[in-house]
C-alpha cells in the first residue's frame, strides 16, 4: 500500500521539520513542494525577468529540471518572494502538478536504498488540490509574529543578515498573496487536522501529528 501524507500551512510554521520527522518515522519519501516554486521563481529573477509575468513564469515552470532543486540560493527570502509571485500563475501550478502527483504515486527509494512505503508532501495546497485523497492531512500554522521570529533566527543562524521588521513585513506580504490568490490558495482541507504550533515545540508538534495519523484507519 502506498501511504500519502499531506502537510500544508503558511511559511515558517514548521512544516518542513515536521514532514522530515514523519517521513523518517513512517518510511516515506519527502517532497518539499515549496522548493519547486522557489526554483521557478529563482530562475525567472536570475534571468532578470518579472515573476508576475505569466509567459515568463510558465516557460520557467515547463523547463524546470529537478537538478535545479539543489541550488542553495533557493533558501533565500528573495527566492521565497519570487516563488510566492510565480505560484499565483495558474499555468505555473498546472506545470508542476504532474511532478508532484507522480512523486506521491511513485515515491523514489529512500536514502538507504530501501523502497519507500509512501510519500509525504509539504506545501500550501497538497491536501486540497495535489493529493485530495491523502490518508492523513495536517495543516500546520502559528501566529505571524512567531513565524517571522523563527525565520529571522533561521536566517541569522545561516549567517544571512536580517532585520526582524523586514522579515515580518515580508511574511505578512507573502501570507496575503498565498492566501488571496484564486489559483489553489493556501487553505486547510476540510478533513485536515489543524495544528497551531505557536505554543508548541518541535517534539510536541511531532507527537500531536503522530496521534492524529494513528487515529486514521489506514495506519
Ligand atoms: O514553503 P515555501 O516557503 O518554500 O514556499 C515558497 C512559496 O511557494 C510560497 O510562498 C507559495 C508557494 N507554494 C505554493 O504556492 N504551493 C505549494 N504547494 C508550495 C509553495
Amino acid at each position: 500500500m502506498n501511504i500519502v501524507i499531506a502537510v500544508d500551512g503558511p511559511a515558517a510554521a514548521g512544516k518542513g521539520t515536521l514532514a522530515k520527522r514523519l517521513a523518517d518515522k513512517y518510511g516515506l519519501a519527502q517532497l518539499d513542494t515549496g522548493l519547486l516554486y522557489r526554483a521557478v521563481g529563482y530562475k525567472v529573477i536570475s534571468q532578470g525577468g518579472d515573476p508576475e509575468n505569466i509567459e515568463v513564469g510558465e516557460a520557467a515552470a515547463r523547463s524546470l529540471d529537478p537538478a535545479e532543486l539543489a541550488n542553495s540560493s533557493l533558501r533565500t527570502d528573495e527566492a521565497a518572494q519570487a516563488a510566492s509571485k510565480v505560484s499565483a500563475i495558474p499555468g505555473v501550478r498546472a506545470a508542476l502538478l504532474d511532478f508532484q502527483r507522480n512523486f506521491a504515486a511513485n515515491p523514489p527509494a529512500l536514502a538507504d536504498g530501501s523502497a519507500a512505503k509512501g510519500a509525504i508532501l509539504d506545501g500550501r495546497d497538497i491536501g486540497t488540490t495535489v493529493c485530495p485523497d491523502a490518508a492523513a492531512k495536517l495543516f500546520i500554522t502559528a501566529s505571524t509574529e512567531i513565524r517571522a521570529e523563527r525565520r529571522f533566527k533561521e536566517l541569522q543562524s545561516r549567517g544571512l543578515g536580517a532585520i526582524y521588521a523586514r522579515v515580518l513585513e515580508d511574511m505578512v506580504e507573502r501570507d496575503a498573496r498565498d492566501s488571496g490568490r484564486s489559483a489553489s490558495p493556501l487553505k486547510a482541507a476540510d478533513d485536515a487536522c489543524i495544528l497551531d504550533t505557536s505554543e508548541l515545540d518541535a517534539d510536541q508538534a511531532f507527537e500531536q501529528s503522530v496521534e492524529f495519523i494513528t487515529s486514521k484507519n489506514n495506519f
